[in-house]
């Protein structure tokens, strides 16, 4: 199952994306989860220990690696590069695992056709879609930015994009902007999560104002989410209330699609 996870800067997508993947290991599945953020915190998120965190660098940093797989250094503009590296051995020789849950840091991924052209790209654009068609149990993507870079491979084999949303109408408009991008290439397999619901009215009010995006559950505020961040705990472990409101959310998830297959 391909669990990708989108949303406005800030909403939670980090913090759910680390949910699910330990809801999912918890249950003994294999996990892998790929923190696409140029700054990566998802490590911090899933409570990595700092001896294991010391052994991730994300795959956009690896100036070397780029060079050896692509036949140009990156940075270089012009000249030749591979367009195809080899990429297969990159998920398990740079990843690391707590807890059931394996980590690969990709850093920047700028997937898109248009832009740079260049050798990191090249790398990371592969690696992302080796990554789709690769057989894991699990895999769970945490999208830095939206959607309009993704492509066709997404498309055939995202199971799930989880579009995160706090009960406000600018969030809201985010998650409207990211579906018509997935629509367009022919993505319609999103579901709406909300996060930081202080209420069962903002819990009605992201249903009522997006009739056709399912939600498919709900993260409630707490303040115990910041303070888990602070003593470097998972939230999986901190809060109770969100690792039960992950849980319901993963079984919602396989029983819908379950039914749509
Ligand atoms: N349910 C919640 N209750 C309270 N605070 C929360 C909750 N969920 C997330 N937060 C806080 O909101 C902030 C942003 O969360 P997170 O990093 O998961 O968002 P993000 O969408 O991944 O952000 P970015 O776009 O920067 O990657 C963090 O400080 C986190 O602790
Ligand atoms: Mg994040």
């Amino acid at each position: 199952m391909k669990i990708a996870v989108s949303g406005k800067g800030g909403v939670g997508k980090t913090t759910l994306a680390a949910l699910l993947a330990q809801v999912y290991a918890q249950a003994g599945r294999n996990v892998l989860a790929v923190d696409a953020d140029p700054s990566p915190c998802l490590a911090g998120a899933l409570g990595f220990p700092s001896e294991i965190r010391s052994q991730l660098q994300p795959i956009a940093k690896m100036d070397e690696l780029i060079l050896e797989r692509t036949g140009a250094r990156p940075g270089t503009v012009g000249g030749f590069f591979t367009l195809n590296p080899q990429v297969d051995d990159i998920p398990e020789r740079f990843s690391a695992s707590h807890r059931g849950v394996r980590l690969l840091e990709m850093g920047a991924v700028n997937l898109g056709g248009s832009g740079c052209i260049c050798p990191e790209s090249a790398m990371l654009k592969t690696l992302f879609t080796h990554l789709l068609f690769r057989k894991d149990d699990v895999l769970i993507l945490d999208m830095y930015a939206g959607v309009e870079h993704l492509g066709r491979a997404t498309v055939d084999f995202v199971d799930a994009m989880l579009v995160v949303v706090e009960p406000t109408r600018r969030s809201l408009g985010t998650a409207a902007q990211i579906k018509s991008l997935a629509n367009d290439i022919g993505l319609n397999r999103l579901w709406l999560v909300g996060n930081k619901v202080r209420s069962p009215e903002e819990g009605e009010f992201l249903a009522a104002e997006t009739p056709d995006l399912p939600v498919l559950g709900v993260l409630p505020a707490d303040m115990a989410v910041q303070e888990a961040d602070r003593l470097g705990i998972a939230v999986y472990d901190h809060v109770p209330a969100l690792r039960q409101a992950a849980e319901q959310m993963a079984a919602a998830l396989e029983s819908q699609l379950v039914k749509s297959a």
